[in-house]
C-alpha cells in the first residue's frame, strides 16, 4: 500500500538495535570502501541544532559543509580540515542556485535542511500578520523542499535527504493545539516531504523527516525537555542507522516512529 512504510527485510544486512514503540532499527555496517569518510552538508547551523549537528558529525568523523546566513562565531569555532563554512539563505533561490554552484564538485551522503523559524509561534493563527505567516510557512515548508530538490543532484549514492519537521507537524497527534501556524508549517512540510519522494521514487530516493525533541535552544526556550547534545546525539545515531533507506520515514530523535 502507497501510505505504508515497512520495516526493513528481514535478511537486510546489519545488527539489530531495538528501540521503544514499534521502531526496529538496523545498523549499516560501516563498508570501509565507500563509507571512510561519510559528507553531510548542514544548511542552517548558525547555532541552536544546526550548529549542534555539526558538532556531531566532525566529532564521528565526518566532512561537514554548514551554512549560515551571516557570519557565526560559534560555527567559526569549529574551523578545521573538516569543515567548510557556506553562507546562504534558503528563500533566496538565487542564493541557493550560487551555493549550489560553489559546490559543484560535491557530494553529499546527508543533506540535513535544519533551518527553520517561529515567528509568532504562540499566537493564534488570526493574531499573526498574514505576512508573517506566510513568511513562516516560506521558511519552513516552501524552501526546505525546494532546496532538497535543487540539491538532489548532489546526493551521493547511498545517502539521505534530511528534514527538521517537529512532532507538531503531526496532524493525528495534534491534541492539545498550540502553535498554529508554526504547527502548520511543519504539517505542510511532512506533505510536501512525502510528495516529493513519491516523485522521485524512481530514482529509490531516501528522506528522513525528523522531530529533534523538545529542546532546549532559542526556539525551543529555556524550559524545554532536553538539551542540544542529546537532541543531536539521537539524530545522528538515527541518521546512521536510516542513511539510504528509500521511501519518506518520520522519526524522532529516538528513532521511534510518528504518525502523520
Ligand atoms: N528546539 C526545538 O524544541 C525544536 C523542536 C522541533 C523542531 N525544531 C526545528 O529544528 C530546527 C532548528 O531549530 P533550533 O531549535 O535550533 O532553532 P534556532 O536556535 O532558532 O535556530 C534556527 C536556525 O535556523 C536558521 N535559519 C532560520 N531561517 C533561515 C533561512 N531563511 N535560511 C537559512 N537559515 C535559516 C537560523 O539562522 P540565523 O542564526 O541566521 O537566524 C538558525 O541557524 C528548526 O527547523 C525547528 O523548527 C526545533
Amino acid at each position: 500500500m502507497l501510505w505504508d512504510f515497512p520495516e526493513p527485510a528481514p535478511d537486510a544486512p546489519g545488527d539489530e538495535i531495538s528501540v521503544p514503540d514499534r521502531t526496529l532499527i538496523r545498523a549499516i555496517p560501516e563498508n570501509p570502501m565507500i563509507q571512510s569518510q561519510r559528507s553531510a552538508l548542514i544548511v542552517g547551523a548558525s547555532r541552536g541544532l544546526g550548529l549542534g549537528l555539526v558538532e556531531t558529525f566532525l566529532k564521528r568523523g565526518w566532512r561537514v559543509t554548514a551554512t549560515q546566513r551571516t557570519p557565526s562565531p560559534d560555527l567559526a569555532r569549529l574551523a578545521s580540515d573538516a569543515l567548510r563554512i557556506e553562507t546562504a539563505d534558503i528563500d533566496d533561490d538565487a542564493g541557493v542556485a550560487a551555493l549550489h554552484d560553489r559546490l559543484a564538485a560535491q557530494h553529499f551522503d546527508l543533506i540535513f535542511v535544519v533551518a527553520g523559524v517561529a515567528t509568532q509561534a504562540h499566537e493564534p493563527l488570526h493574531a499573526v500578520p498574514r505576512a508573517v505567516a506566510a513568511q513562516v510557512y516560506l521558511t519552513n515548508a516552501i524552501s526546505p523542499i525546494r532546496f532538497a530538490e535543487a540539491f538532489l543532484d548532489r546526493l551521493a549514492p547511498g545517502g539521505s535527504i534530511a528534514l527538521m519537521s517537529s512532532i507538531l507537524g503531526s496532524v493525528s497527534l495534534n491534541q492539545d493545539g498550540g502553535w498554529e501556524n508554526y504547527r502548520a508549517s511543519k504539517a505542510a512540510l511532512n506533505t510536501l516531504a512525502r510528495s516529493f519522494e513519491i516523485r522521485h521514487r524512481a530514482e529509490n530516493v531516501s528522506v528522513l523527516i525528523l522531530h529533534p525533541g523538545w529542546v532546549r535552544t532559542e526556539m525551543g526556550g529555556a524550559e524545554a525537555d532536553i538539551d542540544v547534545a542529546t537532541s543531536v546525539t539521537g539524530l545522528a545515531d538515527v541518521i546512521a542507522a536510516q542513511l539510504g533507506r528509500p521511501g519518506a520515514h518520520y522519526l524522532d530523535y529516538r528513532g521511534q516512529i510518528l504518525a502523520w
